[in-house]
C-alpha cells in the first residue's frame, strides 16, 4: 500500500483514465476536428447537463429534453439510466441533432446500481481497501450495463461532524484513509480501460470543504485557513486524480466568502495550475443557479459568467449556460477560447468512452439482464455487510449468540424492515432486501420461532411509548433478545442534518425497559444508521453493542453472520462516536493546545461537565478473538531527513477464533515550524490471523509520511522528535520515539 498520497503541489496528477500521452493527444485530436465544425450554441449545448426521468420504461417522459437533445442544446443527461430509456434518448441525439453528437449518461451510482453494498461510510469501516475496489467496481459493471456512462462518486469530503446527513456518504474524519478509499474506488468505477463496457468514469466531489459545513447544518457556510484546506480537505481529491479519475464536481457550499462553484482558487489555481487536471469540471444541481441566492451574481448572466471564467466546464441543471453563455461571448465577457475549452473536455469525455465509435456500447438489453443482482454481486454484497460491522461492546461475552436459541425476541424499528440500504441507493429495491428477521429465520431455520416486535418507531420527535408492553411479552418468552434500534434511510443524506443525533423516536426507552426485563436472557443491540450517533446512555445499559449502519440488500444475512459468529467481525470506526453533541466537531488529529487537559486541573483544555475524549474513537472495534501486540521494535533511533525507517512488532491472535485485526500506525511529530497533530494515521495493515497465530508487521516510516505543509504553504519536513503509536485503534498502543537529524 502506498502510505500516504503524494500531496505535493505543482505536480501534475496525470491524465484523465491515467491514459497515455499519446492516448490523450490522439483522442484530442479526434475531439478538434468535430469541434472546428460546430457552431458557439452547439459549443455551449455540449456544456449544457439536464435531468432525465428516472422512469425506465416506455419513453423518455419530458419531451421538452428531447427537443432539446435534437437541436443540440444538451451534452448530457443525468438521472438517466435503462437501456431502453437510453437508447431512445440516445438516437435523439445521434439521429437527429446537425452533428449527431452522442449524449453521455450519469447517474449516482454511490453504493451500488441495484445490488446495494453497505453505504460508504460503512465501507470506510471495513478498511479493506480490496473490498472496497471490488464492491465499487461491481457497482460500475451493473450500472454500466444499465445504459450509465459517469457515476457521480467517489465522494471524498473529510468531514468531522456527524450531524451533517451526508457523512454517511464518505469515508469519515481521516485525511489518510478517505484518500486511499478514495483511489481504490476510482480504480474500481473506472477500470483500466475508459472504454470497456463495463466500466463508468468517475466523478470526485464536491470540490472542495462540502463537509466542514458550520454547525454540520448541510449547505452551511465553511471558513477555513488556506493550511487546513490544503492539508486536511484536498488531498483525497489529488489522491483520486492521481489515480485517474475522470471528473470533478464543485461543491454547494462557499469556502471563505467565495462559493466553490466560482471559486478562482480552488478551480483555477489549484485544479488547473497546480496539479495540471485536464479532465471535465461539472457544478453540482442547480449551484450556477444558487450564485444569485448566495448574494455574488446579480442575475443568471452573471451567474454564468463567473463560474465559466472560474473554470466551469458543465452546468447541472441551472441552464443558465445554454440561457446566457452565447451573449457573454458576443459582449466580450466570456471568452470564446474558454467556451472551446469546456466543449473540448465534454467532448474528450464521450472519445474517450468510445461514445463516438458506438454511441450504443453501453445500451445492451442482454447485459442488463445478465449482470445485475445476480448471486456472484449478492455474495460480495454480503461479506462487505459483514467486514463493515464494527462491534462496539461486548461485556460477558454476550455474542456471539449461540444457534441453539430457537426461540428469539426480535426487537425494535429495524427488525423487520427492508429499509437497510441507505440513501443514495440508486436502482436499489426494498424488494430485493433482505430483513433482519429473514436473516435470522434463514440462520437459525424454519423450526426457529421468531418473536417479532417494533415496539416503537424511529421516527424523528415520535413519543408514542404504547406499543413496548407487547414487545416486553415477548421479551419474557424468548431465550435470547435482539434489538434492532436506530435510524431511518432518510435521516442520514443530503439535506438531512440533525442537531440531536441520539437514538431517534423513543428507541431509547425502548431499550431501557426491554434490558430491564431481559434479566438473564440475553440482549444483542443491533445499530442501523448513516452516521455516528451519541450512544452514551445506551451503552452505559446494553452488554453487546453491534454497529451495522445500513447494510444494504444482503443486510439481514450479513448481520445474522456476525450474530451466530459465523463471521468475526472487525470493522473499525473511521469516524469518533462522540459522548455528546457538546463535543462536536470531534476528531483524534486534534491540537495538543498550549494547555492540554491533564497539566492544570482548572487552566485546561475541557469541558466542565463531559469528557474531551470521545465515547468510541476513531479506528476502534472489538472481536470475538482477542489480539495481544508485542513491543515495538525499530532499526535504529536516530535517522536522517531522506531516510526510511523500519519499525515492526508482532501481533497475537489469542483468543480461539480466527481473527482479523487492524494494526494501525499513528505518527507524531512532537516539534515542528507549525503545530503538527497529536497523532495522525500514517499506515494500517489488515491482518488475518488463526488462533494462537502471529505474524511480524513491519511499516516504513518514509519521508514523505513524516512531511507536512509549512507557514509558507510548502510541502516540507523537518528535524527533530517523532513519535510512533502502534495499536489497534487511535485510542491506543504502544509508542516509541525516534529522531530525525
Ligand atoms: C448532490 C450531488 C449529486 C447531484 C446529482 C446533488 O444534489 O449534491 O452529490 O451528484 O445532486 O444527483
Amino acid at each position: 500500500m502506498s502510505a500516504i498520497p503524494d500531496r505535493k503541489t505543482n505536480q501534475p496528477c496525470g491524465t484523465p483514465f491515467g491514459v497515455s500521452p499519446e492516448r490523450y493527444q490522439a483522442l484530442d485530436e479526434q475531439v478538434e476536428t468535430l469541434l472546428r465544425q460546430m457552431t458557439l450554441e452547439e459549443k455551449i449545448g455540449q456544456m449544457n447537463q439536464v435531468a432525465g426521468s428516472r422512469d425506465t420504461t416506455g419513453a423518455p417522459a419530458n419531451t421538452e429534453i428531447e427537443e432539446d437533445v435534437r437541436t443540440g442544446r444538451v451534452g448530457s443527461v443525468f438521472n438517466a439510466f435503462g437501456v431502453e430509456f437510453t437508447r431512445e434518448l440516445q438516437q435523439q441525439a445521434v439521429g437527429h441533432s446537425r452533428l449527431g453528437i452522442p449524449l453521455l449518461f450519469g447517474y449516482d451510482i454511490i453504493h451500488g446500481f441495484r445490488t446495494i453494498f453497505p453505504i460508504p461510510l460503512a465501507q470506510a469501516a471495513s478498511w479493506h481497501l480490496e473490498g472496497i475496489e471490488q464492491a465499487t467496481r461491481i457497482m460500475a459493471v451493473e450500472g454500466a450495463a444499465a445504459g450509465v456512462h459517469w457515476t457521480f462518486a467517489p465522494m471524498v469530503d473529510v468531514a468531522r461532524d456527524p450531524r451533517w446527513g451526508r457523512v454517511m456518504e464518505g469515508a469519515g474524519e481521516d485525511v489518510l484513509l478517505t484518500s486511499l478509499i478514495a483511489r481504490a474506488q476510482v480504480r474500481g468505477i473506472q477500470g483500466s480501460d475508459p472504454d470497456a463496457v463495463d466500466t463508468l468514469a468517475a466523478c470526485v466531489k464536491h470540490y472542495a470543504a462540502y463537509g466542514a459545513a458550520e454547525a454540520g447544518r448541510e449547505y452551511n457556510t465553511v471558513d477555513m485557513s488556506e493550511w487546513r484546506l490544503r492539508e486536511h480537505y484536498l488531498p483525497p481529491f489529488r489522491a483520486a486524480l492521481e489515480e485517474g479519475c475522470a471528473t470533478v464536481m464543485t461543491a454547494f457550499n462557499t469556502l471563505n466568502a467565495i462559493p466553490a462553484t466560482c471559486h478562482p482558487l480552488l478551480l483555477d489555481q489549484i485544479l488547473r495550475r497546480e496539479w495540471g487536471f485536464e479532465g471535465m469540471v461539472v457544478t453540482d444541481y442547480t449551484a450556477i443557479m444558487e450564485l444569485e441566492q448566495h448574494g455574488v451574481a446579480a442575475d443568471a448572466a452573471e451567474a454564468a459568467r463567473k463560474s465559466v471564467n472560474a473554470g466551469v466546464d458543465m452546468d447541472m441543471q441551472s441552464s443558465y449556460f445554454i440561457d446566457t453563455l452565447s451573449e457573454l461571448v458576443r459582449c466580450g465577457q466570456v471568452n470564446e477560447a474558454r467556451i472551446d475549452e469546456a466543449a473540448r473536455r465534454v467532448l474528450w469525455l464521450k472519445a474517450a468512452l468510445g461514445l463516438f465509435d458506438d454511441p450504443y456500447r453501453y445500451a445492451d438489453e442482454a447485459r442488463e439482464t445478465q449482470c445485475i443482482l445476480t448471486d456472484e454481486h449478492r455474495r460480495a454484497a454480503r461479506t462487505q455487510a459483514c467486514e463493515s460491522m464494527v462491534l462496539l461492546k461486548n461485556e460477558g461475552f454476550v455474542l456471539p449468540l449461540s444457534d441453539q436459541h430457537q426461540k428469539v425476541a426480535l426487537i425494535g424499528p429495524l427488525g423487520n424492515t427492508p429499509r437497510l440500504l441507505g440513501s443514495w441507493r440508486a436502482d436499489g429495491d426494498h424488494d430485493d432486501t433482505v430483513t433482519l428477521r429473514e436473516g435470522i429465520i434463514n440462520r437459525l431455520g424454519e423450526d426457529a420461532v421468531i418473536l417479532c416486535a417494533q415496539g416503537v418507531s424511529n421516527e424523528i420527535g415520535d413519543t408514542d411509548t404504547s406499543g413496548i408492553e407487547d414487545a416486553l411479552e415477548l421479551v419474557r418468552q424468548a431465550d435470547a433478545v435482539v434489538l434492532a434500534l436506530g435510524e431511518d434511510e432518510a435521516h442520514a443524506d443530503e439535506a438531512a442534518s440533525r442537531a440531536d443525533i441520539g437514538l431517534p423516536g423513543p428507541q431509547l426507552e425502548l431499550a431501557r425497559r426491554v434490558l430491564a426485563e431481559a434479566g438473564d436472557t440475553p440482549v444483542a443491540t443491533v445499530l442501523f444508521n448513516g452516521r455516528p450517533l451519541t450512544l452514551t446512555e445506551l451503552d452505559d445499559m446494553a452488554p453487546a453493542l453491534l454497529e451495522a449502519w445500513w447494510p444494504g440488500t444482503e443486510g439481514g444475512n450479513a448481520v445474522a453472520d456476525v450474530l451466530f459468529g459465523d463471521v468475526n467481525p472487525s470493522g473499525r470506526l473511521p469516524m469518533s462516536f462522540p459522548v455528546s453533541v457538546g463535543q462536536i466537531p470531534i476528531y483524534y488529529n486534534a491540537f495538543n493546545t498550549g494547555r492540554p487537559k491533564g497539566v492544570d486541573p482548572k487552566y485546561a483544555s475541557q469541558y466542565l461537565d463531559i469528557p474531551n475524549a470521545p465515547l468510541y474513537p476513531f479506528g476502534f472495534g472489538l472481536s470475538y478473538t482477542t489480539f495481544e501486540y508485542g513491543a515495538i521494535k525499530s532499526a535504529c533511533t536516530e535517522i536522517g531527513l531522506e531516510d526510511t525507517l523500519e519499525v515492526s512488532l508482532t501481533v497475537t491472535n489469542t483468543g480461539e477464533r480466527d481473527g482479523i485485526e487492524v494494526v494501525q500506525l499513528y505518527l507524531q511529530d512532537v516539534h515542528a515550524s507549525v503545530v503538527r497533530p497529536i497523532r495522525e494515521l500514517r499506515d494500517f495493515q489488515r491482518l488475518s490471523l488463526a488462533p494462537g497465530q502471529s505474524e511480524r508487521v513491519t511499516f516504513r516510516i518514509t519521508p514523505e509520511m513524516r512531511s507536512f505543509l509549512n507557514a509558507g504553504l510548502e510541502r516540507v519536513q523537518e528535524p527533530g522528535l517523532f513519535r510512533v503509536q502502534i495499536g489497534s485503534s487511535s485510542a491506543s498502543g504502544e509508542e516509541i520515539e525516534f529522531r530525525v537529524a
